[in-house]
């Protein structure tokens, strides 16, 4: 029998302090509160097939089977084999992702989200007895997923109680493109820095791009306003780009030596739109107002001789309470002509938001 969602629950993984906002936006898709912890949240569905819950803030979205409880990894293993075996989820999942909820707000106590030393723990403890039920078709776990796939989802809620659920990751040939993120464990970009981390904003930036799709090519000029100390600016050295960093502070001299690396020292609303002219991708993080990041962009964007083809802007939320706001900053990103307009809480960004358009040709 083909895996379904065959009842309504979805279990949904968010930034801890982010449910307020989850829950604002998937009740408004007919979910209803089931279960939830700080960073992890199962809703109810009426209807007998709704589609998964997604939103600004949903990192993770799975259809929910059930949980599993126990002291110990064994017999936690075994309920779950006994519950999938009895809803006779055939043919096997493709892939096992294990990963914990969000314990922590990112950054608090320099908490990163992600798959950690207990969820790697469980994963080896289930994926051989998966495999060996015929269960995943791998005997491998927290690899990304592909598309076509499906993907059996198991959240570590705490140690000794793991939320069970499954995802497809659309095909292309299906006629539905796959957001990269689905297709991440836990919705974490596995990434391997072949440079040096100047700051963890080179996650964010390397999240924000696979995100967007955008394709950054080498050679590229990109532009990047609130640059230092320059981790992001070192993701799009690495990926072989030309960069300036707009930034009255100071970066970091490997990145200053970088010969694809210019550093103007100065606020962006202070230069002169030229200077922006060839710039392909625009990179916002500075720690302002959002609305006076989209004064800043909108004066570079929709200068006649802009050259700018995407960008990826830094909003700070300032508190989860103000997520109401971002319907606002997505109108007024429309109004300069801008497409593909996306918003999504980033698994590494803080209280704050990823904004990714395009815009000219
Ligand atoms: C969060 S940090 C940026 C981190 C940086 N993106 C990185 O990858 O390391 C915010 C930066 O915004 C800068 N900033 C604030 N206002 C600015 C403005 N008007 N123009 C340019 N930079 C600004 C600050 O000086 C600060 O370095």
């Amino acid at each position: 029998m083909p895996v379904a969602p065959t009842d309504s629950f979805a279990m949904v993984c968010c930034q801890n302090g982010s449910e307020p906002a989850v829950k604002t936006e998937v009740s408004a898709q007919g979910w209803r509160l089931a279960f939830s912890r700080r960073g992890f949240i199962s809703f109810k569905h009426d209807a007998a097939r709704p589609k998964l819950p997604q939103g600004v803030f949903v990192r993770t979205a799975s259809w929910s089977l059930g949980f599993v409880k126990g002291e110990h990894s064994a017999g936690n293993v075994e309920q779950a084999i006994g519950m999938l075996s009895a809803k006779a989820v055939r043919p096997a999942f493709d892939q096992l992702h294990v990963w914990p909820r969000d314990r922590l707000p990112v950054g608090k106590f320099e908490f990163e989200p992600g798959i950690d030393e207990v969820s790697r723990a469980v994963g080896e403890s289930l994926v051989t007895p998966l495999h060996n039920a015929g269960l995943i078709a791998e005997p491998e776990f927290n690899r990304p997923a592909l598309p076509g796939q499906r993907v059996l989802d198991v959240v570590l809620v705490e140690p000794s109680q793991w939320a069970i659920g499954w995802h497809p990751v659309p095909s292309p040939s299906a006629g539905q493109a796959a957001p990269i993120t689905v297709t991440w464990p836990g919705g974490v970009q596995p990434i391997e820095p072949t440079v040096s981390v100047i700051s963890r904003a080179y996650y964010k930036a390397a999240e924000a791009i696979g995100w967007s799709g955008f394709e950054l090519r080498p050679g590229d000029l990109a532009v990047e306003v609130g640059a230092a100390p320059g981790g992001a600016c070192g993701r799009l050295l690495e990926l072989g780009l030309n960069v300036i960093g707009i930034d009255p502070a100071e970066i970091d001299p490997e990145i200053l030596e970088h010969p694809r690396f210019r550093h103007i020292r100065a606020r962006a609303g202070d230069l002169p739109r030229r200077d922006y002219i060839g710039a392909k991708w625009l990179l916002v993080d500075s720690n302002v107002r959002p609305d006076q990041t989209l004064t800043t962009v909108e004066h570079i964007v929709t200068h006649r001789q802009s050259t700018i083809q995407g960008m990826l802007l830094t909003l700070k939320l300032g508190g989860i309470e103000h997520a109401d706001r971002i319907d606002g900053w997505v109108r007024r990103v429309r109004q300069w002509g801008a497409r593909d307009v996306r918003v999504r809480q980033l698994a590494r960004g803080k209280i704050e938001v990823c904004l990714a358009a395009r815009i000219g040709q």
